[in-house]
């Protein structure tokens, strides 16, 4: 029997009293605001030397609850809760000096890696008499050198992790049915699984985080956030200094807060799990679709990348569904959406179809910030960024009547 999915649990269910400790352990610690070492708290310092945030809410609550973009008049300074991913051109590699990505934020008396603006400027669509944005970024790096010459830049949105946990439930067995590398049966759509390092296993694993699904593990996922972002070092990735580029000796030199009563890192093992539990069981997003032209979601091709629902095994051996709109594979988008960034064997026009299950939730009067830069306000706009593999289903959008149109768009804005 098929059973609804309960509010708080792909843990499944927390319902003991060591549980629902760790998993209210893992919250403070999501909440925590990182301080510089050395401090009186060894359980609260080692923040940077560089960082994003403060936090992991800084960027996910902010995302969720304030879906801010970047202004249509002129370059506006760009939220805190968007990434500035580096590259080098055709590996995926970090830039030697600046590491994997841009960090605004540093220690006393360190530089930080430079500001970020952001402006949306208007396009034609071919074909249509509709008009979509295009973000532009600004970045004067405040280092010397600065990045290498052939470095590639690709701007991200921060992601909801609602129900992030069940997502990583769905069955391989799943995915592999609904891939399709070859397109063998033709119909332009060729979603494909991106097999990635599990850095955890050490072995070549289905990926399944971010927005090029280059990460396997949601924990992998958490222990990256966690040195990349806030600059904590953890078991899996010891360096204290965080995303402190190899060149970049400056940072490389300062103190750090790793201790012994942290496992000789600046989070402790025990710290760690209790944050990815946590993750883990963030609650699926509780809304439910409205509108009667569901079958116009399907019509248009839109389910055949955003699959609307999975059975999901728990681990007590019910079976429940979820209604996350997603397949979790690559998609081959267009050159409109390409980043030039090749990560983890995703190509650079190759992103993961993001869920879009809590979509009403991030949208405020049908506007937020949608694909992976946010460059997309509303979803009508997001639709019409949607090339490569997705071309024939947006034609499909495009040859239907306004209020068919309006239809589908209420559908989705209601997810
Ligand atoms: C500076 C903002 C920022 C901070 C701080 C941050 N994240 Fe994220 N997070 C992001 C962005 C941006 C992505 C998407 C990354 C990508 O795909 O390139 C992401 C992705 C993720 C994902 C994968 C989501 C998905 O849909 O696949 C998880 C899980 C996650 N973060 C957890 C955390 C945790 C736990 C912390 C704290 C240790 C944290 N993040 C801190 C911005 C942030
Ligand atoms: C070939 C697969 C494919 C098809 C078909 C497709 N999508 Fe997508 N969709 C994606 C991918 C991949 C992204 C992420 C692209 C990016 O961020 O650059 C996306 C992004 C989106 C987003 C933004 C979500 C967010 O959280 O930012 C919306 C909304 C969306 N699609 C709706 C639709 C609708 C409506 C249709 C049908 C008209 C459709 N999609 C058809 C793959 C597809």
């Amino acid at each position: 029997m098929l059973q609804p999915v309960p509010a708080l649990s792909s843990d499944n269910p927390p319902d003991n009293l060591q549980a629902r400790l760790q998993i209210a352990v893992g919250k403070a610690l999501f909440d925590k605001l990182w301080v510089f070492a050395p401090s009186s708290t060894d359980a609260s310092d080692g923040l940077g030397p560089l960082y994003n945030a403060r936090s992991c809410a800084g960027c996910h609550q902010a995302a969720a609850n304030r879906p801010v973009s970047g202004s249509r008049q002129s370059p506006q300074p760009l939220p805190k809760h968007y990434l500035l991913r580096l590259g080098a051109q055709g590996k995926d590699q970090p830039d030697p000096y600046l590491g994997f990505q841009v960090q605004g934020f540093a220690y006393p008396d360190l530089a930080s890696e430079g500001q970020l603006r952001v402006q949306d400027l208007p396009e034609p669509v071919p074909g249509s008499d509709l008009l979509r944005h295009r973000r532009v970024l600004e970045w004067q790096p405040t280092h010397s050198p600065g990045p290498d010459k052939t470095t590639v830049r690709s701007l991200r949105r921060t992601p909801d992790l609602s129900g992030i946990g069940l997502l990583a439930l769905i069955p391989e067995p799943d995915l592999r049915a609904q891939a399709d590398p070859e397109d063998a049966n033709g119909d332009g759509i060729s979603g494909r699984i991106n097999r990635v390092p599990d850095a955890i296993q050490g072995r070549l694993a289905t990926g399944r985080f971010g927005w090029k699904a280059g990460t396997a593990s949601l924990e992998e996922q958490v222990l990256k956030a966690l040195h990349r972002d806030i600059g904590i070092s953890s078991w899996l990735f010891p360096d204290a200094d965080g995303d402190c580029g190899t060149r970049q000796p400056l940072c490389r030199n300062l103190g750090n807060g790793n201790s012994t009563a942290q496992d000789g890192f600046e989070a402790s093992r025990v710290a760690t799990d209790a944050l990815v539990r946590y993750t883990r069981n963030l609650p699926p997003p509780a809304t439910v679709a409205k509108g009667d032209r569901a079958d116009l979601f399907q019509h248009t091709g839109c389910a055949a990348c955003h699959r609307p629902a999975y059975r999901i095994p728990f681990p007590d051996g019910s079976l429940r569904e979820i209604q996350a709109y997603t397949d979790g594979l690559l998609h081959d988008m267009g050159p409109g959406l390409s980043d030039g960034l090749q990560e983890s064997g995703a190509l650079p026009s190759e992103w993961r179809t993001p869920p879009l299950w809590g979509l009403s939730r991030r949208l405020d009067q049908g506007k937020g910030a949608l694909l992976h830069d946010g460059r997309a306000l509303t979803v009508l706009e997001s639709i019409l960024w949607h090339e490569g593999e997705a071309a024939s289903s947006r034609q499909r959008f495009l040859t239907m009547s306004r209020d068919e149109q309006n239809s589908l768009i209420e559908f989705v804005e209601s997810l």
